[in-house]
């Protein structure tokens, strides 16, 4: 598989970077729960593959159901394979809310415990659009102090902002302390909101991570059986244009799948296209998605098909 250098971190990765948080039982977003076996089962998958990185984060499942998962496949294995990259996030304390520097250092502990690792090549902070508006993430004694610390002692070698607000992660960004930025659900076939915040990271060398390029499954189950676009109420704009393009993906012969995941994979903005998967076969499947040819006028026709474009 292609390796793709991740900004100037130098870490190299493949163009498909497996997601966790669909083996957190979060069976309200994604409409089923999975079990220990089948979410272990679908790691070792990863591991026996020529995936080569892997994107968790503290607060997927109670009591990071996620990471023990993913820390039990590692156990199994005897280790992470030679040139994995692990990822993980810091999280707020799931209780109080508390999303300090000291919350951050707790959070990572947590999750160098469960994944029973003590470095991490990429260390994110998720989500800081939903920190408390009592909480400077910036100032003194909060998160990014303490992200800066866990760096400079080489607990982490790199730093990443994961987020879905561009504004959010925008400010996080121009700190300069961060080398990966990942946004989830805003470059993909439906929605584009990202694509600034992409083009201005890879100015500056950052590596980029395009998360959930189904919109969560949507675009690789159908609308019929994921109605949610970015785990949401159900959005009948969305809906319709994916519906519009699984129809002219079927009359191609593509899998609307396909194009969904080549519509990230393909850009020059994107280094690793963040999928979320629960069954060892996926592996398998999203290889084989990878390989489709689309005919270029199908991307036209797509492009047409945009809930914007439709408006
Ligand atoms: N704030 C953040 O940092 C943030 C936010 C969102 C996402 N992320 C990361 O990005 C990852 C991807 O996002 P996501 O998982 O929410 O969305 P996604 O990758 O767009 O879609 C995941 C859904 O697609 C399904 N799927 C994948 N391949 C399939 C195939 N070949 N056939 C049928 N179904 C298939 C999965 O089903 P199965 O379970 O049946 O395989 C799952 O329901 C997450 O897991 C997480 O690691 C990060």
């Amino acid at each position: 598989m292609q390796r793709n250098t991740l900004g100037n971190t130098g870490l190299e990765v493949g163009p498909l970077c497996i997601g966790t948080s669909t083996l957190a039982g979060f069976t309200e977003t994604y409409g089923y729960d999975v079990d220990d076996e089948r979410a272990v089962e679908t790691v070792l998958a990863v591991f026996d593959s020529e995936v080569n990185y892997l994107d968790t984060g503290n607060n997927y499942g109670k009591d990071g159901l996620a990471e023990r998962r993913v820390g039990e496949a590692i156990r199994r294995r005897g280790g992470l394979p030679e040139g994995f990259v692990l990822q993980t996030k810091v999280d707020a304390d799931p209780v109080t809310g508390d999303y300090s520097g000291a919350r951050v250092r707790r959070s990572l502990e947590e999750s160098l415990e469960r994944l029973g690792v003590d470095h991490l090549p990429v260390l994110a902070l998720h989500d800081p659009e939903f920190m408390s508006a009592d909480q400077d993430g910036f100032g003194p004694g909060g998160a990014l102090e303490a992200l800066v610390a866990i760096r400079d002692e080489g607990i982490a070698d790199h730093l990443a902002v994961a987020s879905g607000s561009v504004e959010v992660t925008q400010r996080y960004l121009d700190t300069g302390a961060f080398d990966v930025v990942l946004n989830h659900n805003r470059f993909t076939l439906l929605n584009r909101e990202a694509q600034d915040l992409f083009e201005g990271a890879r100015d500056k060398g950052l590596g980029v991570l395009n998360a959930a390029p189904y919109g969560g499954g949507m675009l690789v189950k159908g609308p019929a059986q994921q109605p949610k676009y970015c785990y949401g109420e159900r959005d009948e704009a969305f809906a319709a244009s994916a519906l519009a393009m699984a129809e002219a993906c079927e009359a191609a012969g593509v899998p609307l799948a396909a194009a969904a995941l080549q519509f990230s994979t393909r850009s020059p903005l994107v280094d690793s296209t963040v999928v979320g998967i629960s069954r060892p076969e996926r592996i398998r499947e999203t290889l084989a998605l990878l390989a489709v040819e689309i005919p270029p006028a199908l991307w036209v026709e797509l492009e047409s098909l945009r809930p914007d474009a439709r408006i």
